[in-house]
């Protein structure tokens, strides 16, 4: 996938941006605070329909605008297509070559991006809703009907717990409840199997050429039925189980909304042990991970989005994590400064001096 063109409109500190970007390599250079991660954070919005930095949308709009607006152009295999997000206070309107779409199922998916950010370290120590969020959002980049299915799976939980919230619950429904739930959950669980599988046949690899550590990394899934097979029997098996325990806690204890993920190195929990240079490095070999899970999916190579990691490297694993991605996938990399072994290979520069862009020699 190949992002063309952007254009910015009230979006953040910008009033007006249109760039258009190289195939391969971008470099988005300024001083702190002007402007350079709002600039990723609106291509993020296009893939994802929501920022990866802050819940309140109308932050993202401009102050003292009405609204803000993002469009980009980009191109996959077969087509060119171009998306809009029009941001304003009561919510959001998304549009897909011209046509408005009405779901968001309808817009992710359609322009896929990994984004490398140094707040991704948080991950590790969230809560295990965060991890869920993260394992949710890229299952849904290779599959609409993965967030169509979790959709209707906690509308089902809402009900189920208000139902539970009753003194006297109507059992008869509390089964069709679980049918429904249970279903739902049969294509969630095999499609979150999948993600971890395929993260872990890459991760400790990955991590292992970044970073010439000889560890073992892997991604353990909690499973809400464990190891069991994916069986409608054994959900059912599982809400047989709690029920009891549902009805006296009035709250629904168990199934896919309350699982996780753990990261662990050689087999223990990695953040009970890992050094933080080695939590770095590990969330880099995940979204590398990220990567190739998505290609291999969905047979497109994300636009890969990298704010301000190259700084926090050594020069060695700079060189090693862009020589192992911009290869393959048209890359958007923040700096303050452009690191000296860069020069050498062939970029273009993007100078963002309070919210404008100025080129080296031109404003575009
Ligand atoms: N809604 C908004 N309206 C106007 N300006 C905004 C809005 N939201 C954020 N800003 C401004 O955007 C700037 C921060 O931009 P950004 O986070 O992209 O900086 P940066 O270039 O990535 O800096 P750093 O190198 O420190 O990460 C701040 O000056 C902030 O005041
Ligand atoms: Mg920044």
């Amino acid at each position: 996938m190949i992002i063309e063109t952007l254009r910015l409109r009230n979006f953040r500190n910008y009033e007006n941006l249109s760039v258009s970007f190289d195939p391969k390599l971008n470099v988005i250079t300024g001083r702190n605070a002007q402007g350079k991660t709002n600039l990723l954070e609106s291509i993020v919005y296009l893939s994802l329909t929501r920022s990866h930095r802050i819940l309140n949308e109308k932050k993202l709009i401009r102050d003292d605008m009405p609204f803000a607006e993002i469009r980009c152009t980009f191109s996959d295999k077969e087509e060119r297509k171009e998306l809009a997000a029009i941001i304003h206070p009561q919510g959001k309107t998304l549009i897909v070559n011209r046509y408005p779409v009405r779901k968001s199922s309808d817009f992710i998916g359609l322009l896929n991006v990994v984004i490398f950010s140094p707040d991704d370290l948080y991950l590790f120590n969230d809560m295990p809703r965060e991890r869920r969020k993260v394992m949710n959002q890229e299952i849904t980049k290779i599959s609409p009907k993965y967030l169509l299915s979790l959709n209707r799976y906690q509308n089902f939980l809402k009900e189920r717990n208000s139902l539970l919230k009753n003194n006297r619950v109507d059992e008869t429904y509390l089964d069709i409840l679980d049918e429904q739930m249970i279903q739902e959950q049969l294509m969630i669980i095999a499609m979150r199997r999948n993600f971890v599988q395929k993260i872990n046949h890459q991760i400790t690899g990955l991590y292992r050429e970044l970073s010439e550590d000889d560890i073992e990394v892997k991604i353990q899934y909690k499973c809400c039925i464990d190891d069991a097979e994916c069986t409608k029997e054994n959900l059912q098996d599982l809400y047989q189980n709690c029920r009891t325990r549902d009805l006296e806690n009035h709250v629904s204890t168990a199934g896919i909304h309350r699982e996780d993920i753990i990261f662990r190195i050689n087999d223990k929990e990695l953040t009970q042990t890992a050094s933080q240079g080695q939590k770095r490095m590990v969330m880099l070999a995940f979204k590398m991970a990220l990567l190739s899970y998505i290609r291999s999916e969905t047979g497109k190579s994300p636009v890969l989005l990298m704010d301000d990691v190259l700084s926090e490297l050594d020069l060695s694993r700079q060189k090693k994590l862009l020589e192992m991605v911009t290869d393959s996938c048209q890359c958007l990399i923040t700096a303050t400064e452009i690191p000296e072994h860069m020069k050498r290979v062939p970029y273009k520069e993007f100078y963002i001096n309070q919210g404008r862009l100025e080129m080296p020699g031109g404003i575009e």
